[in-house]
């Protein structure tokens, strides 16, 4: 096994007041988006628990810093946490309109963060998503958004995304494919809530 997982505490932490303005206003602008795009079929967009993501990314922060880079960026709400404690943060996301609402965001609350509509999944490792059965969520092709934002996976520190049921040996495989030992993976979903996992080994 090439990730190792970390068992970190990540305690409460008083909000300061932009960061409780800019989740207040992300949520509602989601609720809105997602109102406003009615029956799309891609309409089921669900964002991460930012308060949550929040008080994890605090706790990394404490001995971490360099590149984060959100997989599947959504919103990019997650990205701009991450650029407001000073990582050099970035968000990847293959539906442009999500990414439009990101880039609005952070113009919106003066956040320094880059959005590209692309996919976190360069051509070398779609092997990995390619199922006959299994998520059809994680979507194929789009341009590679690494190159896109001139970053080699390799330097990337931190890695964020939200992987949906059934999704998470996916990313930590691509994870595994892409990244280099000592970078973490840090995943949120609401089944399994956070998981911090560090990579060790070199796999590419
Ligand atoms: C569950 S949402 C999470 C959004 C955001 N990270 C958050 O925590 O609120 C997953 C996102 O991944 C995006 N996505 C799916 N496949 C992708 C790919 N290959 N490359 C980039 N984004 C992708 C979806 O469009 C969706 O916005």
């Amino acid at each position: 096994m090439a990730l190792e997982i970390l068992k970190l505490n990540a305690p409460k932490v008083e909000q300061p007041d932009h960061i409780k303005r800019l989740i207040e206003e992300a949520r509602l602008r989601i609720d809105s988006f997602v109102e406003g795009r009615g029956d799309h079929p891609l309409a089921g967009f669900v964002p991460s628990d930012f308060d949550e993501v929040y008080d994890m990314l605090c706790r990394l922060a404490m001995d971490r810093d360099g590149c984060f880079v959100e997989w599947g960026a959504g919103f990019g709400v997650a990205t701009m946490l991450a650029a407001s404690l000073g990582f050099d943060a970035q968000g990847i996301e293959i539906q442009g309109d999500l990414v439009a609402e990101a880039e609005r965001l952070a113009k919106d609350f003066e956040i320094d963060a880059e959005f590209v509509v692309a996919s976190y999944v360069p051509a070398e490792a779609q092997e990995l998503i390619d199922f006959t059965e299994g998520p059809d969520w994680l979507e194929p092709g789009g341009q590679n958004g690494h190159d896109l934002l001139d970053i080699d996976p390799a330097d990337i520190d931190i890695v964020f995304a939200y992987p949906w049921p059934g999704e998470s040996e996916v990313i930590e495989a691509i994870f595994e494919r892409l990244c280099s030992p000592g970078a973490l993976l840090f995943t949120w979903n609401n089944l399994e809530g956070m998981k911090i996992m560090r990579h060790r080994n070199q796999f590419r």
